[in-house]
């Protein structure tokens, strides 16, 4: 049994009754090439995990999408039987097809099965956090959630599922989930660059939800812009570490989940997330996104 980490950068925030460091983990890189099959270096992907556990880091994000199977059952290899303080994410409601393709699975029998088979994959009896995924790879998507979440709202009211949250949705949807049932999370698209949920994450903080952006770094494509690189080289930073302090900054309910295949890449973040930037690093960063 490990306990809980105070000294990552950002603290601890509650999810529910369920306190995480807000500096968490993506797991979705530890799949192999475009998030489908074994990654080609498997014991390098455990011992990322092993090294996320022994940081202090109580938040891993994953998906039984993820390989499919893959991340979540090297997360098992990896940390199983769990510390009492780790939490793990999970989101059901897309699969994958034979492209590599993320189509949805939102029908109440699709959901079912992927909530058991994260159970399975996973080594547990009940699931911390699911997070509902919406929209599509183009992103949110307008139509109403009722059905896929009043399905998982079962599912947590038969015990397999703590708490609730969304993915890839639209205001509108993340208020209609809400009408539905208590959520303790968002987990949207956004970094620097993107910041078309700036409205939804101050909402959300008024009302003690968690934001967690995916892509905090960019995703696929690196965050790459002339601002971030000035601010960086005046810090002596590397952007990525820019990128993530301004995220801890920019409001209290946004947890990280930066992704990574790399023991070295996961240190640099932690550390680098911890870096102080002034207001006028914060004007200049800021303008980024506009
Ligand atoms: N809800 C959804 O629909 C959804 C969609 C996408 C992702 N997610 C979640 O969000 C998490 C984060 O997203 P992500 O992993 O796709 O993107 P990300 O965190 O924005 O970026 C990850 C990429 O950055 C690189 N990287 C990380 N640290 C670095 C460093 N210090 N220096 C240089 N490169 C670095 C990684 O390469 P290396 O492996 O070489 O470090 C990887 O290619 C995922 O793991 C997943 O759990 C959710």
């Amino acid at each position: 049994m490990s306990t809980l980490s105070t000294s990552l950068p950002g603290g601890t925030w509650t999810l529910g009754d369920l306190t995480v460091t807000r500096f968490g983990y993506g797991a979705m890189q530890l799949a192999g090439p475009w998030v489908m099959g074994p990654p080609a270096d498997r014991d390098g992907a455990l011992a990322v995990l092993r090294a996320v556990a022994d940081l202090g880091i109580t938040h891993i994000d994953t998906s039984g999408a993820y390989g499919p199977h893959i991340t979540n059952r090297l997360i098992r290899q990896a940390l199983h039987p769990y510390s009492d303080s780790l939490r793990i994410v999970t989101k059901v409601g897309a699969t994958r097809d034979r492209e590599g393709g993320w189509p949805p699975a939102r029908r109440p029998e699709d959901l079912r099965r992927a909530v058991h088979e994260n159970l399975q994959d996973l080594g547990l009896e009940t699931l911390d956090v699911v997070n509902l995924r919406l929209g599509d790879a183009q992103g949110p998507q307008p139509g109403s959630l009722a059905e896929a979440f009043e399905t998982l709202v079962e599912l947590q009211r038969q015990g397999l599922i703590r708490h609730l949250g969304v993915s890839n949705a639209t205001a509108e949807q993340v208020a209609e989930a809400r009408s539905i049932a208590p959520i303790v999370c968002v987990q949207n698209m956004y970094n620097l660059a993107h910041r078309q949920d700036d409205e939804l994450i101050d909402e959300l903080a008024g009302q003690g939800i968690a934001y967690v952006p995916f892509f905090p770094l960019g995703g696929f494509t690196p965050l790459q812009s002339s601002a971030l690189t000035a601010v960086a080289s005046r810090l002596d930073a590397t952007p990525m570490s820019v990128a993530l302090a301004w995220l801890l900054r920019r409001s209290p309910n946004i947890l990280l989940i930066p992704g990574t295949s790399s023991v070295a890449h996961l240190h640099e973040n932690v550390t680098g997330a911890g870096l102080s930037l002034s207001d006028e690093d914060l004007a200049e960063l800021d303008e980024i996104g506009r």
